[in-house]
């Protein structure tokens, strides 16, 4: 591995011109974007939730790139960064996502796609002008040691997969790759050849229920009504098994991500879905840290909220989870923190605190792009929460989570 250092940037080097490095840039910013809608459709379908907080790590960590390497774009005469990228990387992309288990996703992803990433950084921070292209030294820089963190994540998962059939689907990516040209050769663009096959004809569809393994049990979870009946430690307990659940939340952020990504939507719009979902993962994961210091594991899931929207158009989702729950939730943040505060329990109330925090957060992306997308529409949020209920009651539910 090169290291990343400043005797890895030569002092005479010509550098690279501003067609040229644009043309890098948007290549990068498509493969990140395109990660961050990959690792959204398989955090919903890989089975351990340890997995799933992964991906959604670095699902927001892409986000992060995609987002600096777009504002750098915009400073340099560098063109609409979507319009300008070959048929054969937007292939590469398209199929990453259809692996046909988590262990040839995490292959394809992270050792090719994430792969290729930190190929072309290093080897445009070798051939960089250090003061010419600094903006771009610096901000590779950034990113390298991230993505070198998410290629160890995944070098560790693969450690009891590595069988035949990771190996030709990782095969088949690289290929795909190659076909494409790489990541640092943009301006040699390559014929059309023979399609490589791929190795199976699995097509992966976004799930319509949250993947868990034989760990939880779906149901289990007290309402607030009956967690209010138990002692001050019990209760304490049912509520992180609540936190714990969030991952209904993060699933539901991460639908909207998988199916918007293709629609025509600002990227300022999957960023802050991208943003959303990381703080549900790690509302999540509150719950199960919490619990494990309580001496417990997770054992219980609800997937019902999830279920009862993922066929609901990608705007009525977000509406329902900002406009509706978040909005009934928030008045249950407040008097848990002081729950916590009365109670001496620095650790529960840290973590309250922070959640309360980040759903005032999702409550404002909720008015911001409810009221973006309802512009020139002729329906009112409160059309669409009619609409919404009327789906959840036709589905034989209630409308108020049971938890
Ligand atoms: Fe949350
Ligand atoms: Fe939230």
């Amino acid at each position: 591995m090169e290291p990343i250092s400043n005797n890895s940037v030569s002092v005479s080097a010509v550098g690279f011109d501003v067609a040229q490095t644009a043309a890098f840039l948007r290549r990068y910013q498509f493969i990140h974007r395109g990660l961050m809608r990959a690792l959204s459709g398989w955090m919903i379908a890989t089975p351990r939730y340890e997995d799933k907080y992964a991906m959604t790590y670095h699902l927001w960590d892409h986000a992060q790139h995609a987002f600096a390497i777009r504002e750098r774009l915009k400073e340099l005469r560098g063109g609409h960064p979507d319009s300008n990228i070959e048929p054969l990387l937007f292939r590469v992309v398209d199929e990453v996502v259809h692996a046909s288990s988590t262990s040839e996703f995490v292959a394809g992803a992270y050792l090719e796609l994430t792969g290729a990433l930190l190929k072309s950084y290093r080897w445009y921070l070798q051939r960089a002008n250090r003061s010419a292209n600094a903006p771009e030294i610096q901000l590779f820089r950034r990113i390298v040691p991230e993505l070198e963190a998410h290629k160890n994540w995944a070098r560790e998962f693969l450690a009891g997969f590595d069988n035949e059939q990771v190996a030709r689907w990782r095969e088949y990516i690289a290929c795909l790759m190659d076909e494409a040209g790489g990541l640092n050769t943009p301006n040699e663009r390559r014929k059309r050849g023979q399609q490589p096959a791929p190795p199976n004809s699995h097509r992966f569809e976004r799930p319509r229920t949250i993947a868990v393994d034989e760990r939880l049990q779906r149901g289990g979870l007290l309402s607030l009504d009956d967690r209010r009946k138990l002692s001050y430690e019990q209760e304490r307990t049912e509520q992180f098994k609540v936190y714990f659940n969030e991952l209904y939340a993060a699933a539901i952020l991460a639908s909207i991500l998988y199916d918007a990504s293709v629609s025509d939507v600002p990227f300022e719009f999957l960023f802050d879905v991208a943003h959303q979902c990381w703080d549900e993962i790690r509302h999540s994961e509150f719950g199960s840290s919490r619990l494990s210091q309580l001496g417990l594991q997770p054992q219980h899931y609800d997937p019902i909220v999830y279920e009862q929207i993922e066929s609901l158009p990608f705007l009525h989702r977000f509406c329902h989870l900002t406009l509706n729950l978040e909005v009934y939730f928030m008045a249950r943040k407040r008097p848990r923190v002081l729950q916590y505060k009365e109670h001496g329990d620095k650790e529960s109330m840290v973590l309250a605190d922070v959640d309360w925090s980040d759903e005032i957060n999702h409550v404002r992306y909720g008015k911001k792009w409810i009221a973006y997308f309802l512009e020139k529409d002729a329906r009112s949020p409160e059309d669409l929460k009619n609409e919404i209920a009327q789906h959840i009651a036709q589905n034989g539910t209630g409308i108020e989570p049971p938890f």
